[in-house]
């Protein structure tokens, strides 16, 4: 079978009504993000770093996927499909994906301050009193500034593309965008998205939102 990998963004989670970062309205419009993502914030003042993150989750709870990661699904009985998020939502697993690879984090598990222990927290609320083996207990989050561990294995999954699909990021946030420069240099990209995007890559373009374009990548693709 063919590879095809996912880079996916806050944009594939819009239409299951979870706000994006950088759309007008969106997240970082409310929040400053030197308030609740660096660990500098979390030294300053966790009680916001924590509630900010028990709001996610909440809203998570409440929400589920849409057409566009049942989509990505589907394509598995014809590709071998590898998703590669830049979302901390746990849309893509309960959508059914076999492979999904984090790189920012994952709102339901918590982790100890080196991020050796991480555990499950499912969706309950978090408070900042909590220790991991005596350590403070944080939300499993790659703040600004932080090392993005699951980035060489992202390298990995890229460079054996067959077929490269970026749905939903403004293409901002590094090294996850720097993904891209990892595409071998035959593998066609697609990217899905309703606004411009600006990246230095050829792109098959399918300027939709993500449950239409991945119906229409589903129909060029198969
Ligand atoms: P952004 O908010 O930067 O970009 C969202 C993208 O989704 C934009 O390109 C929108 O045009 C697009 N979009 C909006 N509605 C859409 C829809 N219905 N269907 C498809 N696309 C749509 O979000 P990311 O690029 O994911 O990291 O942001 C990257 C990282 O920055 C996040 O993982 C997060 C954030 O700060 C951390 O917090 C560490």
């Amino acid at each position: 079978m063919k590879k095809l990998v996912v880079l996916s963004g806050a944009g594939i989670s819009a239409e299951s009504g979870i706000s994006t970062f950088r759309d007008s309205g969106g997240l970082w419009d409310q929040y400053r993000i030197e308030d609740v993502a660096t660990p500098e914030a979390w030294q300053r003042n966790p009680e916001l770093v924590i509630d900010f993150y028990n709001q996610r989750r909440a809203q998570l709870e409440h929400c589920k996927p849409n057409k566009a990661h049942i989509g990505l699904v589907a394509l598995e009985k014809f590709y071998e499909v590898h998703i590669v998020t830049q979302n901390v939502d746990n849309f893509h697993e309960r959508a059914g994906s076999s492979n999904v690879l984090h790189l920012h984090g994952e709102l339901t598990k918590v982790c100890n301050s080196d991020k050796s222990q991480v555990i499950d927290i499912g969706y309950r609320n978090t408070t900042s009193e909590e220790k991991i083996n005596g350590t403070p207990m944080r939300p499993f989050i790659v703040w600004f500034g932080e090392a993005v561990l699951a980035m060489d294995k992202a390298i990995q999954i890229t460079q054996m593309a067959d077929i490269f699909v970026v749905i939903g990021t403004s293409l901002n946030v590094y090294p996850a965008a720097g993904l891209l420069d990892y595409v071998k240099k035959d593998c066609p990209i697609y990217l899905i998205d309703p606004n411009e995007v600006i990246t230095k890559k050829e792109v098959l373009f399918i300027n939709k939102g993500a449950s239409e374009g991945v119906s229409e990548l589903i129909n060029l693709l198969l």
